[in-house]
């Protein structure tokens, strides 16, 4: 889809596959090898202060500080010395500010952190990670213009963009969001998607044992949904 793509990497991710390295290795390998033309950010997600550490180290282009469950002071502290350090690097450095729940702090929060140089903020607008309650009241696009008001023209970075009606997705996008995390949708597909082949006793045929087989349809599930994703927040086309 001619998209420039980031590939957000948990902390959990990163143990699973043995080691931030790992990652940044295979991501550098697999961009070289299959000829990749569009730009490719490599980025930790949630980041603690530690592991932001571990992966300027392993060589990502980008990292996420989640300083958000420190007092302001010590997440602006933190923060600040990130924003040196990625600066000399070159890397692009996410801040969170007033998670979810507290977005009265966040509007304060942010305006402050947008001033230390950060690259983009994770706003706290009602979003959550995971699958929304069947009585979420949505997202406040009146905190986001707040937000807004007070970073200026700073990247805002819209966590939990999983089950967010499109309307929605598009009107964020509109107030200022750049960046906008899936997962939890990806994982979904991916689960049905196995459940299918399984429940149609397709790894009872053949080879169809086989892993590369086993995992193949819910792998070509998460790259529907990207692609969904893709056309929907606008970036096909962008690289
Ligand atoms: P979902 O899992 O809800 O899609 O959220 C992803 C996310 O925000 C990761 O930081």
């Amino acid at each position: 889809l001619n998209s420039p793509v980031i590939l957000g990497v948990s902390e959990g991710a990163g143990k699973y596959m043995t080691g931030f390295k790992t990652v940044a290795a295979m991501v550098k390998a697999m961009d070289e090898e299959l000829g990749i033309t569009v730009p490719v950010a490599l980025h930790l997600d949630h980041g603690t202060y530690e592991a932001c550490y571990d992966c300027i180290d392993a060589g990502f282009s980008s990292i996420m500080f989640d300083g958000s469950h420190y007092p302001i002071e010590e997440n602006i502290e933190k923060t600040k010395e990130l924003v040196k350090i990625c600066k000399e690097k070159g890397l692009s450095l996410e801040a969170e500010v007033g998670s979810i729940g507290g977005e009265e702090d966040g509007v304060i929060g942010m305006g402050e952190c947008a001033d230390l140089g950060v690259t983009m903020l994770a706003a706290g607008i009602g979003n959550i990670h995971g699958k929304y309650p069947a009585n979420w009241p949505g997202l406040s696009f009146e905190t986001l213009a707040a937000v807004k008001e007070k970073v200026g023209n700073m990247p805002l970075v819209l966590h939990g963009g999983t089950g967010i009606p499109e309307d929605m997705i598009k009107k964020a996008i509109s107030l200022g969001v750049a960046k906008i995390n899936v997962n939890t949708e990806c994982q979904l597909a991916f689960a049905a998607a196995t459940r299918k082949y399984i429940e149609e006793g397709k790894d009872l045929e053949g080879k169809g044992f086989d892993p590369r087989k086993l995992l193949a349809p819910g792998s070509e599930a998460i790259k529907e949904t990207v692609r969904e994703k893709i056309n929907l927040f606008g970036s096909a086309g962008k690289a």
